[in-house]
Formats: C-alpha cells, sequence, structure tokens
C-alpha cells in the first residue's frame, strides 16, 4: 500500500540516473581527477559561498566516521546526541575509525542538543585533562528526531564547542531537508556559524548512493590519505561526482526535499484529526514518530502498510518516513485507514 519504513527503502529521482548514464561515455581520469568531480567542486564552492574542500564518498558511516576521526585522537572525545546515528548505528565505526575514541552522549529535547547543557559536560570530560581530550562535536541536521537546528541554535552551539577546543562536524544525511525547511541559504547552517566538516547526504534525498564529505577552511588535514587508507577511495569517482552534479542541477535536491518535508506535513496534520493518535516530536523535515493503539498498528500492518516500530519513543510509537517519490495518494490512504481502524 505504501512503504513509510525509511527514506533509505525508496529508488532514485530519473535526473540521477540519467546522470549516471551520461557519466558512462567515453573513458574519464580516475580518482577524482575527473571533470564531472572538478565541475562539481566548482558548484558546491558557489552553493556554500566560499573555498572548500569536496570527498565524494559512497557511504554516511563511512564519511561521518572518516570527518570525525580527522578531528580526534584516539585519546579525545567525540560529543553527540544520545540518539545520533553515530551512537546509536554504526556499530562502533566511529571509535574504530578514531583507534578507540570516547564517544560521549548528551541527552537533549526533541533530538536535539541544547546550548545551556553543553558547558558542563564539555568541562566534565575535558577539565582535568586525564579523560580525554578535545576531539569534536557532532550535530546531526535534520535531527534522526525530525527536527531541525536554526542558524542561530548552530551558532551558539559551535561557538561554544570552539570554546573548549573542538572541531564541529554535521552529519547531514538529511541536509536538504533541513535547509528546505529553514529556508536559509547552505552557508548559514554551516561554515558561517562555525561548522568544520559537513557530511552532505543525497542517498536519501535520491540518489543512488553518494554523500559528500564537505571540508570547511582549510581543515582538510591527512584525510585523503585517511580515505584511501580505509578503502574509501573510488576509482571511478565521477559516477558518485555526477550523481551529486545533478542533485544540485536546477535545485533538485531541495526540490525533493521539499516533497519529502511537505508529505510529512500532510502526514502528520491527517494524523493529528485522529483522536487516539499522538504525534510524539515536532514534524520539521520527512520523518513522523506517532503512537497508536496497539490493536490500530496490527490493522495498518495487515492493510499493507510498512513502517518501523519505534517503541524506543514509548509502546505504540511507530517512525513514519517519507521520501521523495511519497504521493499525497499514499498518505491520504493511510490516513483514511488509521482513521477507521482508530473506531474500532
Ligand atoms: C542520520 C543518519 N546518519 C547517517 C546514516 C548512515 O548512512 P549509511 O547507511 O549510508 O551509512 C543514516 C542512515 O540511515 C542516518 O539516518
Amino acid at each position: 500500500m505504501a512503504d513509510f519504513r525509511s527514506d533509505n527503502t525508496l529508488g532514485c529521482s530519473p535526473e540521477i540516473i540519467e546522470a549516471l548514464r551520461r557519466a558512462s561515455d567515453g573513458s574519464l581520469s580516475s580518482y577524482g581527477a575527473d571533470p564531472i568531480t572538478g565541475k562539481l567542486r566548482e558548484r558546491v564552492r558557489e552553493l556554500f559561498e566560499t573555498d572548500l574542500e569536496i570527498f565524494p564518498l559512497a557511504t554516511g558511516t563511512g564519511a561521518n566516521c572518516l570527518a570525525i576521526a580527522s578531528m580526534s585522537d584516539p585519546w579525545s572525545a567525540v560529543f553527540c546526541h544520545a540518539d545520533a546515528h553515530v551512537y546509536r548505528d554504526e556499530s562502533g565505526a566511529p571509535e574504530f575509525f578514531t583507534h578507540g575514541a570516547k564517544l560521549v552522549p548528551i541527552a537533549g529535547g526533541d533530538g536535539k542538543l541544547h546550548a545551556r547543557d553543553l558547558d558542563a559536560v564539555f568541562d566534565d570530560i575535558l577539565s582535568t585533562g586525564r579523560t580525554a581530550t578535545p576531539g569534536c562535536l557532532s550535530l546531526t541536521q535534520a535531527t534522526e528526531a525530525g527536527t531541525i537546528y536554526t542558524p542561530d541554535e548552530m551558532r551558539e552551539i559551535c561557538s561554544i564547542a570552539k570554546k573548549h577546543s573542538l572541531g564541529v562536524h554535521v552529519d547531514g544525511a538529511r541536509f536538504a531537508n533541513a535547509v528546505a525547511t529553514l529556508g536559509c541559504s547552505a552557508a548559514d547552517i554551516t561554515w558561517r556559524a562555525g561548522v568544520d566538516m559537513l557530511v552532505f547526504g543525497a542517498t536519501k534525498n535520491g540518489a543512488m548512493g553518494s554523500e559528500l564529505l564537505v571540508v570547511f577552511g582549510g581543515a582538510e588535514g591527512e584525510l585523503a590519505r585517511r580515505i584511501h587508507r580505509s578503502g574509501h577511495r573510488f576509482s571511478k569517482m565521477r559516477f558518485l561526482s555526477a550523481q551529486f552534479e545533478a542533485y544540485l542541477t536546477d535545485d533538485l535536491w531541495l526540490k525533493n526535499a521539499r516533497v519529502a518535508n511537505g508529505m510529512a506535513k500532510r502526514l502528520a496534520d491527517g494524523l493529528r484529526a485522529i483522536p487516539s493518535v499522538e504525534i510524539l516530536r515536532p514534524v520539521e523535515a520527512n520523518i513522523v514518530f506517532a503512537r497508536f493503539k496497539p490493536e490500530t498498528l496490527t490493522a495498518l500492518h495487515d492493510d499493507g502498510f510498512e513502517f518501523y516500530d519505534w517503541s524506543l519513543f514509548g509502546p505504540g510509537s511507530v517512525r513514519l518516513v517519507t521520501g521523495f517519490s511519497t504521493t499525497e495518494a499514499e498518505i491520504d490512504r493511510f490516513v483514511a485507514s488509521a482513521t477507521e481502524h482508530s473506531k474500532r
């Protein structure tokens, strides 16, 4: 009926498939020395209104961990939200890539870190010099809870991190969804706010598999060597770059994200009208967390709707993710079924 399990279950934008096909014509230099990667670099510099370096990569986990490792020593602390993907879902990859840096999870409402909490946590871990040295702070934008940091929040959080000598990494698996909601420039929520490295995701928003590690302010250091050493240096890099180039052309990244965000809003608005359904988090991107009566969930699954149980947020909680190809008809069918089953 409709699949709300994840934005990773969806296919690709036709523009991206076509770009891959075009990139396949003829022979081009390997390992990023091709003209497609060169053009992408210029385009990303234009988008972020600054000089920067790019590293096209294939997975978010790899890109996050390479960024974090390049800003940390094995004896450093890496701070992140307690629900962060890097903390909960990467099988210890950040610890592996950093050779054992200490991940420090921080609680925060609505999946966000809050500036007021940070000084105390950073001091607690960093002040004696025995626990860990400063590594970096990792933020997720949009967050795993489907919420968003504003430019002001980013600036405030980054300035506290800098005060404690921490680099700032952003896991932007859903960066497009955040920019689409905020309507700000990409620069305002990254380097202008104090971000050093961004993993700019495309896979969840219409690409086949392409994540761009964007490094601001000349902080790339030995990143190229780390990427090579960990087996993430793509020989036919043009195919990663071609996907991203198409993603940025004619604002496909924002168009796709606006559809995904709009569908999440339509879904949340529809569900709010059902008295027994509770929306559990603000809906600011493309994820809706909701609580249903258990029998309603069973009936929805029986109707063929797919979504994941999210009992981390309490019994009866589920996560519903929309994407660039979600349709109004799919949302309306789900809301109609939920309304019907909730009456029983
Ligand atoms: C917020 C976030 N960051 C990173 C990732 C990791 O991406 P990948 O599965 O490409 O390694 C995911 C994947 O679901 C994610 O949701």
